[in-house]
């Protein structure tokens, strides 16, 4: 019987999409599922008359597969990975690629693609985004691990992702080992700072211009025609506008507590590993812990009752300002994640193609937008960007936008509305553009009560000075080093 291309493991509904999105574009898949039923009803369900092949045990799998024999691994993160690759080498010979296509840690990645290649076999850990409908019809994919892996698996992974308007496949090669699960981590982190902007700008709209559900669900459907056009705001839009049996609104009846897997968390973290101002993606992971810690918020706020005033002024020029406060934040978010990436890559020495990244997320995503078309310009102009706010593009939309920005802000501000993100993204955008920041008071503080050291703007950078400001504190300097 003819051999199949691919084999995969973990058939949740991820999985079954990613068979079926395969078989769809011509290839011939094996299946296996550690609870056998699952292969059983899908191979006699879905998958029935398809090129695809029901396998009872890891044996007949691999049994199944054309070599160099490649094998999809959809199981949940952490240890069922690692559990399942023991199970899989000893049936697998030198040359063979194992992929992990879930939303792994990218350390396991790092230790794992090392691992697997010590056994003479070939590792690939694909960050795959789009979620249930992106994995049947092209969803976006990022895959790092072994570089000799690519050739083979290529075809496949451009074969099944996402296309943007010209063609260009939403999937390319992103670096070794860890690199593909790293930008798909910061994907997440991104995606968590969209969706906190977006919930920001609701929450202005309903508690301080008192608007409804379908007023917001208008203002969203226009947003979703200007720069913000994105897969965000669109499902947005129609969230706004859905209704239940009784005619509810919906959105009206969600319990306000969100819930995380933690891929913001790990990026945040990254973040502060890396020594990166993630500032607005970590705003975002502690609005939802905010959020989650709803009895005591609810005290709180017969604590201290507020009333948030009613809105005086022009309302749709108020809500036009919105929009632009959050475009100008959602520039401030990707400008924050990017640096991540160019500081991780010299860390974990990957060469990241930053437009190529951009391309990846144009399509297929859960942040896909219009708006990456011109992340990717910006790159492709120039691959060493230091930062987004540079390009000329972003500066001058920046310009644009910022007073509108301050105002908003600044009007939540005093209404008592929280704006996390918002707000932050402001702050860290003034940090950054301020040539003089008050750090010559903190290192003053640091070298008065622990003879820490500072450089003088006198003086070339490197060289350290101590002031023994108290006149008892001796001239003994502390050493020098930066965490
Ligand atoms: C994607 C998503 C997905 C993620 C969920 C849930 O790219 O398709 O990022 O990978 O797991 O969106 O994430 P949270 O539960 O942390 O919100």
């Amino acid at each position: 019987m003819k051999k199949c291309d691919i084999g995969l493991v973990g058939l949740a509904v991820m999985g079954e999409n990613l068979v079926m999105n395969m078989e769809s574009k011509g290839f011939r898949v094996a299946v296996y599922n550690r609870t056998i039923e699952k292969v059983k009803s899908f191979v006699e369900g879905r998958a029935a008359d398809k090129n695809i092949v029901g396998c009872y045990s890891i044996e007949e799998l691999v049994a199944n597969l054309a070599k160099p024999r490649k094998v999809f691994m959809m199981v949940k993160a952490g240890a069922p990975v690692d559990q399942l690759i023991e199970q899989l080498i000893p049936h697998l010979e030198e040359g063979d690629i194992l992929i992990d296509g879930g939303n792994s840690h990218f350390p396991d990645t790092v230790r794992r693609t090392e691992y697997v290649e010590s056994k003479g076999l070939l590792y690939v850990g694909c960050g795959v985004s789009g979620g249930e409908e992106g994995a049947l019809n092209g969803p976006s994919m990022m895959p790092g691990g072994s570089p000799a892996a690519w050739e083979y698996v290529k075809p496949i992974f451009q074969g099944i992702c996402a296309k943007v308007e010209d063609g260009a496949a939403c999937c390319d090669w992103v670096g070794e080992n860890g690199a593909g699960h790293f930008v798909k981590m910061v994907h997440n982190g991104i995606e968590y700072g969209d969706m906190q902007l977006i919930c920001e700008a609701y929450q202005l709209m309903r508690d301080g211009l008192g608007m409804t559900p379908a007023e917001m669900h208008d203002v969203f459907a226009a947003w979703n025609k200007t720069e913000l056009d994105s897969y965000l705001i669109e499902i947005t839009r129609d969230i706004l506008g859905y209704k239940d049996e009784k005619g509810e609104t919906t959105v009206n009846y969600i319990l306000d507590t969100a819930g995380q897997k933690g891929t913001g968390k790990w990026t945040a973290i990254s973040a502060l590993d890396e020594g990166v101002p993630l500032t607005l993606i970590g705003e975002a992971v502690f609005a939802r812990c905010l959020s989650a810690q709803k009895p005591e918020r609810v005290t709180a706020s017969k604590v201290f009752p507020k009333e948030i005033p009613a809105f005086e002024g022009d309302k749709a020029a108020f809500i036009e300002a919105i929009r632009k406060a959050l475009y100008a934040s959602k520039i401030i978010s990707y400008a924050q994640g990017y640096t991540l990436m160019r500081t991780a890559a010299k860390t974990y020495n990957w060469n990241l193609n930053y437009g190529g990244i951009a391309l990846m997320w144009r399509g297929g995503c859960i942040i896909r937008s219009v708006f990456l078309g011109k992340i990717k310009e910006a790159y492709d102009k120039n691959p060493a960007l230091e930062n987004l706010l540079l390009d000329d593009y972003f500066a001058e939309t920046m310009k644009t936008l910022v007073s509108s920005w301050r105002e908003v802000v600044a009007y939540a501000v005093k209404a008592g509305i929280p704006m996390p993100a918002f707000s932050s993204a402001l702050s860290y955008f003034d940090g950054y553009t301020t040539a003089c920041l008050p750090a010559n008071l903190l290192q003053a503080q640091r070298d008065y009560f622990g003879a820490h050291t500072y450089e003088r703007i006198d003086q070339p950078r490197g060289q350290f000075f101590h002031t023994n400001w108290t006149g008892h504190g001796g001239s003994t300097a502390s050493s020098t080093y930066n965490a």
